[in-house]
């Protein structure tokens, strides 16, 4: 059904896979419209709890194909505006994921990269990964990423990155909270993966859609009354659901939630 990605599911876990190696899964309209498809069936398919993000080839992602960005440039306004939508609804489709997101960066990325990498909940690369913002070297900026990557590196190393499009290491994409983890190889990838994903499938996946949105309206925002208030009627609501009972029956009776394969 997809060209440019391919997607599975086991167990749980939905996989999307970038697929374009030949181009380092740069993305062109193409690719956003698979990928945006994808996201929204994963999350709303009741057989995937974990999401995972990653890609096939040398590079993670080489961000925006610049073909199709010099291509939408010739659009008429119109169309200009309809490409970058798709591309800002496809972030946002990722970012607001109901399930939790787990990246799997198995090299560079660069761009609209580091944005799909923004966009998730967990990210885990190797130690050989690379990352940039080179919008402003091709005389463009990273307009749709933005507030993705600025909610992971926060202002500080948005301005120094955005601002250079240098290069930097996996160990500063670690330092600056872009990425969670860092392993050796593609095999130490897969363990630390697997592990992140072990976690999530161990937690109620209504919690854990709920615990997102929480996230979401509680970022950034000051401790106004309207906040608390909010948590507030967020956990009076969600510990009364069927899920926080059964979760909370479970631990005192000392057995597995329902929720827990073989439980
Ligand atoms: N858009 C379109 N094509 C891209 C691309 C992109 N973002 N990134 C790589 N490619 C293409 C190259 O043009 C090249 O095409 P060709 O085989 O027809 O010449 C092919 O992918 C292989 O890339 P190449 O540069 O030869 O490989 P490399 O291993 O030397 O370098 C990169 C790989 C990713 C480091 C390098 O291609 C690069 O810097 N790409 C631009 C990344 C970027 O700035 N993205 C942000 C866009 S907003």
């Amino acid at each position: 059904m997809y060209t440019n990605i391919v997607t599975e599911t086991d167990l749980g876990v939905g996989i999307i896979t970038l697929n374009r190696p030949e181009r380092h899964n740069a993305f062109d309209d193409a690719l956003i419209a698979e990928l945006s498809d994808a996201i929204e069936r994963m999350a709303a398919n009741p057989a995937v709890r974990v999401l995972v993000l990653s890609s096939t080839g040398k590079s993670f992602c080489a961000g925006a194909d610049l073909n199709w960005m010099k291509r939408a440039a010739g659009y008429s306004s119109e169309e200009n505006l309809r490409d970058s939508r798709a591309l800002a609804e496809m972030l946002r489709r990722l970012a607001q994921c109901p399930k939790p997101t787990v990246a799997r960066i198995q090299g560079p990325a660069y761009g609209g990269g580091v944005g799909l990498i923004a966009c998730c909940d967990i990210a885990i690369a190797t130690f050989d990964a690379q990352f940039a913002l080179t919008e402003v070297r091709l005389g463009i900026i990273p307009a749709v990423i933005s507030p993705h990557v600025i909610a992971a590196i926060g202002e500080r190393y948005a301005r120094r990155y955005m601002l250079t499009a240098e290069r930097f290491s996996a160990a500063e994409a670690y330092r600056i909270g872009l990425l969670h983890e860092m392993v050796t190889d593609d095999a130490a990838l897969d363990e630390a993966v697997g592990e992140v994903i072990d976690a999530l499938l161990g937690n109620g996946p209504a919690a854990l859609a709920e615990c997102k949105q929480l996230i979401g309206a509680v970022a950034w925002k000051p401790l106004s009354l309207a906040v608390i208030e909010d948590t507030a009627q967020r956990i009076t609501r969600v510990r009364a659901s069927e899920e926080g009972r059964e979760g909370m029956t479970a631990f005192l009776e000392k057995r597995k939630p329902g929720w827990i394969q073989g439980a």
